[in-house]
């Protein structure tokens, strides 16, 4: 038996089962709830208001309207309706596709303009006719002409194929175009026709992010873009990072193939929106390239990803073969091969692999640092001649969670922050130029310099005790700021910083900091050695590069050294979609990079305590922050 659930403000009916979380069902209908906690019910940020019917509460029975749910806790019981604030809501979509960052991306080496060789294309072959004199099978003279075209090719002939070849040959007087397939070690051969009859081929690029995800939507014959389209990936009704993604999956029963089920139908709403902008058909779609990090590809592909967070921490696999779409269910063709791309270790995967190598670093003879920074900070160093990895858990704080009032860098987030001497004044502007609902991990950043710069706060990311303004209060979890007025909120409620959110984000700060400190110390070599900085994905979008410098995250480097790149893991998978060499390239810097494992040894732990003070312990790494704040 089912019951309706009406959404309001949003008038959205679903229909649902009885079993089923309000967070699943919004997610249905395409509103995304907040759920820091993966629904635990600790974090109360998916809290929303029952306004008629009733529902069953996790650990608490049957309740009644008018009150206030947790909706990853509460099933409907009955028709209810539901409205949900704007406090739990993840935003208005807002997802980073474009390929171009600020800045420099076009100065990396391995530009658009590669050579075509896509994972799915047509070519044209003249088959010397059979004589008397010469009787062989039509397999054996294709082969023939094949091995001209593509020497080293290791063909696969299907039966359907095998059924269209004789008809195929004749019909076009031995002048044939065959689809290939290219599936890792060989190439299926996936269809014949007569020469000349080209039907469209579309290829899926994928960017399969723990936060977000990001398709394109790729012309496979020349290269060209027929449409983009991103959005929130379903999984985040059941866990922020991706740890409690693993936990979810490993403990609750079927919640491995649930959020395999949420990854997959993230995808295909993605496919359902481009195949209508381009008029494309589903079955166009001839070949899929994902990249993702280690556990978003396990879960993808339904592969048990429990062991990457169990000592000591291996993957499934690195290096994944491809599968055809109608296995997964992805709604492209369904003999179209999924390519993942590869990963180097439990924390460092395809995202990683395919982004180095549109930055280029594979092919440079600079010093480069790549960042990309998110729940997760993955960080590479080297050149053309060698590269090291490791990856850190900066917390979710820079992506806006796990903050009292943090929020993702959509409309309403406060992205940059001023404070007068002495924390009195406070302005901000936000993204959107709307009321403030809340602050994204930009103006997090921005918010700890400037806090430390008015010298309201103190090296160790503390509030300054004695200081005389109404900014600085006692909450209900300590002592924190208020950075704007519910007055002047989008929110009705003040805006604060707590002291426990300034502990996580000088604990982001620190790992990611730490993380580069250990690559450096492990080849030898001071942050002042590196050349390039290049940061990927969406934190760069917004990022003030001076306010990075000075609270500690990046090193203090010429402006001039850094690019921002924009995402890399959806360039790369593009471009693998068209590119054999890049392919090659992408598998390359998998195999040949070393991962620095931050869990074991001190060294990490030693850098991450010195990293614990804005700047640093070592005001000597920092020399352009030098006097700011004081002391
Ligand atoms: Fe619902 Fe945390 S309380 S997701």
């Amino acid at each position: 038996m089912t019951c309706r659930v009406t959404f309001i403000p949003d008038n959205l009916t679903v229909e649902a089962d009885k079993h089923e979380s309000l967070v699943t069902l919004a997610a249905r209908g395409d509103i995304f709830l907040r759920g820091a906690c993966g629904g635990a019910g600790t974090c109360g940020r998916c809290r929303v208001l029952l306004v008629s019917g009733s529902v069953v509460v996790r650990g608490e029975g049957d309740v009644h309207s008018p009150v206030e749910v947790l909706a990853c806790r509460a099933c409907p019981v009955t028709d209810v309706v539901i409205e949900i604030p704007d406090s739990a809501r993840l935003g208005s979509h807002r997802v980073l596709i474009e390929e171009h960052g600020r800045g420099k991306l076009d100065e990396a080496p391995v530009s658009s303009k590669v050579a075509l060789a896509p994972l799915y294309e047509s070519v044209e072959l003249t088959m010397t006719a059979p004589t008397l004199d010469d009787a062989r099978d039509d397999w054996s003279r294709l082969q023939a002409e094949l091995r001209k075209k593509a020497p080293g090719m290791n063909p696969l002939m299907t039966l359907g194929f095998a059924r269209d070849l004789p008809q195929a040959a004749r019909k076009g007087n031995w002048r044939v175009a065959v689809d290939l397939a290219h599936a890792g070690p060989f190439t299926e051969l996936a269809g014949i026709s007569t020469a000349g009859v080209s039907s469209p081929r579309f290829g899926l690029a994928v960017d399969l992010g723990t936060t977000t995800v990001a398709c394109q939507l790729v012309n496979l014959s020349d290269g060209k873009t027929a449409a983009s389209s991103g959005t929130y990936n379903r999984q985040a009704a059941f866990g922020d990072d991706v740890i409690s993604r693993i936990i979810y999956a490993t403990e609750e029963p079927g919640g491995l193939a649930r959020l395999r089920h949420e990854a997959v139908a993230t995808v295909n709403s993605l496919i359902e929106e481009m195949v209508k902008e381009a008029g494309v058909g589903y079955g166009d779609i001839r070949a899929v390239y994902v990249a993702g990090n280690p556990i978003m590809t396990h879960l993808f592909l339904g592969v048990d990803p429990a062991y990457l967070r169990l000592e000591p921490y291996v993957p499934a696999v690195n290096s994944w073969s491809p599968v055809q779409a109608g296995e997964l269910g992805v709604r492209v063709h369904p003999r179209a091969w999924i390519h993942c791309a590869p990963g180097v270790a439990s924390y460092l995967g395809g995202d990683i692999t395919a982004g180095l190598v549109v930055a280029g670093l594979p092919e440079t003879d600079e010093l480069t640092l790549f960042v990309d920074i998110g729940t997760n900070g993955e960080m590479v160093l080297g050149n053309r001649d060698w590269l090291v990895g490791c990856a850190c858990s900066a917390g979710p704080s820079f992506e806006g969670s796990g903050i009292t009032n943090g929020m993702r860098a959509v409309d309403g987030a406060i992205e940059m922050v001023g404070i007068s001497s002495g924390g009195y004044e406070v302005f901000w502007r936000t993204i959107g130029a709307v009321p403030p609902r809340g602050i994204c991990g930009t103006g997090l950043i921005d918010a700890l310099a400037t806090l430390r710069e008015a010298g309201v706060i103190d090296r160790g990311g503390r509030f300054v005790a004695g200081l005389d303004t109404p900014r600085l209060r006692t909450g209900l979890e300590g002592r924190e700021f208020v950075l704007a007025w519910g007055s002047e909120s989008g929110y009705g409620r003040d805006i604060v910083l707590s002291e426990a959110d300034l502990n996580n984000l000088m604990r982001a700060k620190a790992a990611v900091f730490a993380g580069i400190r250990v690559m450096l110390n492990a080849v030898g070599l001071d942050a002042s050695d590196i050349q390039r900085v290049l940061i990927a994905g969406g934190f760069g979008r917004y990022l003030n590069l001076a306010q990075a410098v000075a609270v500690g995250i990046l090193p203090d480097l010429p402006v001039d050294r850094y690019s921002f790149l924009g995402n890399t893991s959806l360039k790369g998978a593009r471009l693998a979609l068209l590119s054999r060499e890049v392919r090659d390239k992408v598998e390359e810097v998998a195999y040949s990079l070393t991962y620095l494992d931050l869990s074991t040894g001190t060294s990490f732990m030693d850098e991450f305590m010195l990293a614990l003070f804005i700047p640093h312990t070592d005001m000597g790494l920092f020399p352009s922050v030098v006097g700011q704040g004081g002391d």
